[in-house]
């Protein structure tokens, strides 16, 4: 009895330290993940005010908009069109079936909580 009590804690624990842990992504980590990873097609901050593909999306337009940006950024890799060519250091790529469409990378979750952390340091490009 006392054991399943001391486990439950101790899941709870370490549940609760998962989940602090993923809300203090490095902002300095994040940075550099978007650069390398994200600059190919969205412009980032001011890395590549002229650069990126025009169709995408600037990660100024993306971000502090919408209510539920945060959310977004948080499963970018899953949504379109990233899922075909991004994969998860320990959990693969999204969407095996679909033909890697672009040079497919590979991040880590916690890569995604620093990009997390670094987007909020941008300054969302005001309505036209
Ligand atoms: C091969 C090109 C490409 C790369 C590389 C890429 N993206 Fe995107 N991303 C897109 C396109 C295109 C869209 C717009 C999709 C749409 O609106 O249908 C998009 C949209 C997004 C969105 C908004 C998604 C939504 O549903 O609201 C986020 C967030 C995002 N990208 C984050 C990232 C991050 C972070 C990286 C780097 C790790 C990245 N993207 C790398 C092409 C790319």
């Amino acid at each position: 009895m006392r054991s399943t009590a001391t486990a439950a804690a101790l899941f709870l624990l370490g549940a609760t330290t998962a989940l602090m842990a993923q809300d203090e992504g490095s902002i300095d980590k994040g940075r550099k993940v978007a650069q390398k990873h994200c600059t190919r097609c969205h412009v980032v901050g001011n890395f590549n005010p002229n650069g990126g593909i025009s169709s995408t999306p600037s990660f100024q337009l993306l971000v502090k908009r919408r209510p539920d940006y945060q959310e977004r950024f948080q499963t970018f890799y899953a949504r379109r069109p990233h899922p075909a060519f991004l994969s998860i250091k320990g959990i693969g790529r999204i969407r095996p079936d679909l033909p890697p469409n672009a040079m497919p990378v590979e991040l880590t979750e916690k890569d995604v909580q620093h990009i997390s952390a670094f987007v909020e340091t941008l300054k969302p490009k005001k309505k036209p």
